[in-house]
């Protein structure tokens, strides 16, 4: 993909977002107002992907991004991050031929590292098959932080530059764990929360935000297309006013 940054330079604003990134909350809330245990919010936040996946390629969305498991999610009790993992092997072991067959390419960013060996592989299996689809993009962050991310890209930014002590934008970026994709055009947060949680940082310098109360295992394709509605309602400035705007589309 050619190097775009909404801050070095004024990008498109699409009518139907290129980007659409989101933080899928509320699981556990799901569950418990139920009197189910967390887990069955998040076996049924794994239904929900399912769907908004499929809704994002027909609605021809070419990048979706679902926040899956934050580098601070280590903290919660062993019992629910082991769960999550184990459904994370599952869901790769029942989606990722899905997936190919409707040509949709399956990327997995984040520090992998602390993964198990198990994981890992299956991981790297399922980019590799889904790797030359070309219809929509699907990224799972697991582990991902916003902010290692930046500091993984400074790091390998430094090693590529020796000696340097000067850096733009432009060499930062490439580093990025998701140099492959735009930065997004639509930021959706479900379960009520209004806040970043360490997603990603750098990308949404320019992002729209959307924020609902709908608990992740009832977003819907309605959700989904209010969530668009709201996008397409936005005035997208960029730093300049909408006279600007106004003479353009004139
Ligand atoms: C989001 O739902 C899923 C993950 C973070 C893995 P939560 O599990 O955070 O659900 P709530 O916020 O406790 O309801
Ligand atoms: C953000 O949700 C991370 C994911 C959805 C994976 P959290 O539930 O972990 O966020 P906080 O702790 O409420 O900020
Ligand atoms: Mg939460």
């Amino acid at each position: 993909m050619k190097y775009s940054s909404s801050t070095t330079a004024v990008p498109d604003a699409p009518k139907v977002p290129r980007h659409v990134a989101i933080i899928m909350d509320g699981n556990g809330r799901w569950a418990t107002k139920r009197f189910l245990p967390r887990v069955a919010g998040h076996v049924k936040g794994v239904e929900a992907v399912r769907n908004i996946v499929e809704g994002c390629a027909l609605r021809g969305v070419e990048y979706v991004t679902l926040f899956a498991f934050s580098s601070e999610n280590w903290r919660r009790p062993e019992e629910e991050v082991s769960l999550l993992m184990r459904l994370f092997v599952t869901a790769l072991e029942r989606e990722v031929s899905k997936l190919h067959a409707n040509n949709i390419r399956l990327k997995v960013v984040g520090d992998l590292s602390r993964f198990d060996e198990k994981l890992r592989g299956m991981i790297a299996a399922a980019e590799r098959k889904t790797a030359n689809n070309t219809r929509l993009t699907v990224t799972i962050c697991a582990n991902y932080g916003g902010r290692w991310d930046i500091m993984q890209a400074v790091g390998k930014m430094v090693a590529a530059h020796p000696g340097a002590t000067d850096f733009s934008e432009e060499q930062l970026a490439p580093h990025l764990a998701m140099a492959y994709a735009p930065e997004p055009d639509l930021f959706i947060r479900t379960g009520g929360e209004e806040r970043i949680s360490n997603f990603l940082l750098w990308q949404l310098a320019y992002t729209e935000l959307f924020f609902t109360d709908t608990y992740w295992p009832d977003f819907s394709i309605e959700s989904l297309d209010a969530a668009i509605a709201s996008y397409q309602n936005r005035e997208r400035r960029f730093g300049r006013t909408g006279d600007q705007l106004a003479e353009k589309t004139t």
